[in-house]
């Protein structure tokens, strides 16, 4: 098969399109045809060398956090899916990813499909989802009328993020660049704070829960904007210094764990529309490393970039 891998910790250019063996799928497991691919932040920082503390790999090392495809075979035991079944699937950074022709997965990291979502559209949601119903739902448990700050509100994540805290009725902020702010308010958010033009935390407002997926300089000045008691949750970005007990407020990061569960809820969500998937750009396999060079430039554009696979 073709899959992108690289060889080396580096830049972008470390990234090679080549061939690979065919993955064989194990009992229980499902051999799966990658048809797209997402790309985010975490496999720029895994290939840089930056996650390997947290995340020892084996090289060469096929990236790709998440994607979507069709099952082709099935391992020996396999009752839970069949030949022909439309999934989106995880892959921890340890196992080979999803910038290849073929993945094999077992149970707990599958999800179907619902007719009505694409492969394109399931890659480029499913994680920056499952990321932002474990952030507000499941560790801030945000509710109606409460209110919200969301920082990096056009990113993957920030984007889903902003429409799950509308579906809860919530009051939502959200800071982004201010050529982003329109679309954050397409999405639902009620104020943008432009981090290029003003210092959010000038801001007069009071907030429940603030979702601080940038960390460092945001996370030092999220406490000030924080009511007493209220919720700083974040993911591991940019290391930062737990004030929390100095301001009065609850300081906790999000441990983004898959479970088939939780794929199931997300997807339900997705198709009742609270989810919507956000692809910031469609571009071929070979062009992964031309993901990653947007990604680290920040040109990304709004939501997940998506490799189509052939
Ligand atoms: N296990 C975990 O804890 C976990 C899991 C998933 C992701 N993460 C981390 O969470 C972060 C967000 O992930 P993502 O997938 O949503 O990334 P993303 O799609 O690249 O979005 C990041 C967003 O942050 C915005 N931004 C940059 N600097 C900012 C600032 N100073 N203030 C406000 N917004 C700013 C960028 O847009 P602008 O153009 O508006 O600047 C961009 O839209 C990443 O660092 C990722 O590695 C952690």
């Amino acid at each position: 098969m073709q899959a992108i891998s690289f060889k080396r910790y580096g830049g972008p250019e470390v990234l090679e399109l080549g061939e690979w063996p065919d993955p064989q799928p194990g009992p229980h497991q499902l051999l799966i045809a990658v048809q797209a691919a997402s790309v985010g932040p975490g496999d720029c920082k895994l290939r840089a060398g930056r996650l390997q503390a947290q995340h020892p790999i084996a090289l060469p090392k096929i990236p790709g956090r998440s994607g979507a495809g069709v099952v082709v075979a099935c391992g020996p035991g396999v009752t839970y899916a069949r030949s022909g079944l439309r999934v989106a699937f995880l892959a921890r950074h340890s196992e080979p990813g999803s910038a290849a022709q073929f993945i094999v997965r077992g149970p707990e990291q599958i999800v179907a499909l619902p007719p009505s979502l694409d492969e394109r559209a399931a890659s480029a949601v499913v994680q920056p989802a499952l990321c932002a119903l474990i952030a507000l739902d499941e560790v801030a448990g945000l509710k109606p009328g409460q209110s919200v700050l969301i920082h990096g509100g056009a990113g993957a994540i920030g984007g889903q993020a902003v429409l799950w805290a509308r579906h809860c009725g919530a009051r939502v902020v959200a800071t982004a660049r201010a050529a982003k702010a329109d679309y954050l308010r397409s999405l639902g958010a009620a104020a943008v704070l432009c981090h290029d033009r003003e210092d959010f935390s000038a801001t007069p407002e009071r907030f429940d829960v603030v979702l601080d997926t940038i960390g460092g300089e945001t996370h030092a000045r999220s406490y000030r904007v924080l009511r007493p008691g209220g919720t700083l949750v974040c993911l591991n970005a940019l290391p930062f210094v737990d004030q929390g007990a100095q301001f009065g407020v609850r300081t906790v990061v999000a441990a983004i764990d898959e479970t088939a569960e939780r794929l199931r809820r997300v997807i339900a969500l997705v198709a009742e529309g609270v989810f919507k998937a956000q692809v910031a750009a469609v571009l071929p396999l070979a062009d992964c490393a031309e993901a990653h060079r947007r990604i680290e430039a920040g040109t990304q554009g709004c939501g997940r970039i998506v490799l189509a696979v052939p």
